[in-house]
């Protein structure tokens, strides 16, 4: 099924997102056939720019980042259109109302819109507000969805307080907040895993599951976002959002139904159910890293406190290794562990599932070389795909094991393509769809379990930043989380 005919209107259309992100994935929705017959794209922002103009810079960065190669196709460029006005003024909403009106008008759009906030977050509740003193919020002669990008809010306080905003102009039903993970085809695939395997989900649980481990790791630094990344750091830019939300499709409870409704809410229950850790606790629960200047592979990389628009003593967080427990009937007992990072060896994102040793090791001549646990390694990216790691014998005489493994990759799949994580968000808002988007008390339940961190690590400067050199898996000290002589799964070591 198509969307319904509309116009999806872009706040902050000069920026990176734009360009790299957001049109891309609507020309590879375009290349698919899978855009209404009468839709526009209108692009908003401060600089001048005319429909042409603007249509030229989209068309480098389709080029450039969409995911289905060949031609731009001219149909879609034909469909950009760019109206500028200051959007932090309200006595400038007037004339942008009458463009959009006349634009839904022109191409018959049916005055069904979708505004996505691609801006600087400061903007988040201004927009809407000016949107409504123009009637524009109100969903009653057509639909009016508003995408939110994140960061939602930096902390709880700020968080509820964008939410009550928020809900001051639009409805739930209408707000739209993007964790662009959830748009990523292999996070989806881990409910099909989990809940239509009969062989999984009856070892799901504190009794067949040892521990549990979520890695996102990359092998880049902040490049131009220094500026961004001190106000943010790993644990509010990646932890908050997307690593809490692998951790929750992890740990979820099988929804009754599969809709938006039902899905929500098993998320947020899993985030409720954190458990918290206390201030005076966060040194041994969790780990923050900084890379520093080193050489990799004969190259001199900066470190962190060199980079372009990052305070030359900045003691913002680039790596974050945390343990945690989720306090509910299935998971009572089980250790979590995420950890994630930049500059590290390589880039990738990987839950791995450890399962409970046998109950006694009858094949282990040596104690100490016990073989590793049985692993169920799901890969996000970049490799996609599902790895079980088990033992064989060794042929020959006596009983040696080894590991081995089973996999399966996606790229197997030769003719299936994987959609990006944007274009399939945003097919599913223009479908109305909301189950990929966080719902409002879930990101205040993520916030209420990230803030004591932030607080501790805020109120007492004690609480080391560890050095690590770029190329490297990060501070030493994540390795003490793991508890035994277990360590961290190092995917390319
Ligand atoms: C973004 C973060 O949300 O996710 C970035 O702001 C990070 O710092 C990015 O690089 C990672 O996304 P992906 O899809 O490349 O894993």
């Amino acid at each position: 099924k198509k969307p319904d005919n509309h116009i999806l209107v872009i706040f902050g259309a000069s920026g990176d997102l734009t360009h790299r992100k957001l049109v891309p994935a609507l020309a590879d929705l375009h290349k698919q056939d899978l855009l209404p017959e009468k839709f526009a794209v209108l692009g908003l922002g401060r600089t001048p720019l005319t429909n042409e103009q603007f249509r030229e810079k989209m068309s480098t960065g389709i080029q450039e980042f969409s995911s289905k190669k060949g031609d731009v196709p001219n149909g879609f460029l034909k469909r950009l259109y760019y109206y500028s006005f200051n959007t932090k003024e309200g006595a400038e909403y007037k004339g942008f109302k009458d463009y959009l009106l006349a634009l839904d008008k022109e191409i018959g759009s049916g005055g069904n819109f979708i505004f996505y906030l691609a801006t600087p977050p400061s903007m988040y509740p201004l927009i809407p507000r000016f949107l409504s003193e123009q009637g524009l919020s109100r969903d009653d002669k057509g639909f009016r969805r508003l995408i939110v990008e994140k960061p939602f809010g930096h902390d709880l306080a700020s968080a509820r307080q964008l939410n009550r905003e928020l809900l001051n102009y639009f409805k739930e039903e209408q707000i739209y907040r993007i964790d662009h993970y959830l748009g990523k085809e292999t996070v989806q695939n881990l409910l099909v895993t989990r809940f239509s395997n009969g062989i999984y989900e009856p070892l799901w649980n504190r009794n067949y599951i040892h521990h549990v481990e979520v890695t996102s790791t990359e092998d880049i630094g902040v490049g131009n976002r220094g500026g961004y990344y001190e106000e943010s750091g790993a644990l509010r830019d990646m932890v908050q959002n997307h690593l809490l939300l692998l951790t929750s499709l992890v740990a979820m409870e099988p929804p009754a139904l599969i809709n938006a409704e039902s899905i929500r809410n098993e998320i947020v229950k899993v985030l409720q159910s954190l458990r918290p850790i206390p201030k005076e606790e966060v040194p041994r629960y969790v780990i923050r890293g900084q890379y520093i200047e080193s050489e990799v592979k004969g190259q001199h990389v900066k470190g962190y406190r060199q980079e372009k628009g990052v305070d030359p003593k900045s003691r913002v967080e680039t790596f974050v290794a945390m343990k945690f427990y989720i306090d509910n009937w299935r998971w009572a007992g089980v250790p979590f562990y995420i950890r994630t990072g930049k500059m590290l060896p390589t880039r990738v994102t990987e839950i791995v599932i450890h399962f409970q040793p046998t109950p006694h090791h009858l094949f282990a001549d040596d104690p100490a070389i016990i073989r590793q646990q049985n692993q169920l390694v799901i890969r996000i990216q970049p490799d996609e795909g599902l790895l079980l790691k088990f033992g064989m014998k060794v042929p020959g005489a006596g009983f040696r094991v080894q590991d081995v493994n089973m996999d399966f990759h996606y790229s197997d799949l030769s003719d299936t393509y994987l959609p990006s994580a944007y274009e399939r968000l945003l097919l599913d808002c223009m479908l109305g769809d909301p189950t990929l988007y966080s719902r409002g008390d879930a990101v205040e339940a993520a916030w209420n379990f990230i803030d004591p961190i932030l607080q501790a690590w805020k109120e007492e400067p004690c609480i080391k930043v560890h050095g690590y050199p770029a190329g490297t898996w990060g501070p030493e000290e994540a390795d003490e989380l793991i508890e035994g002589d277990m360590t961290w799964r190092y995917p390319c070591k």
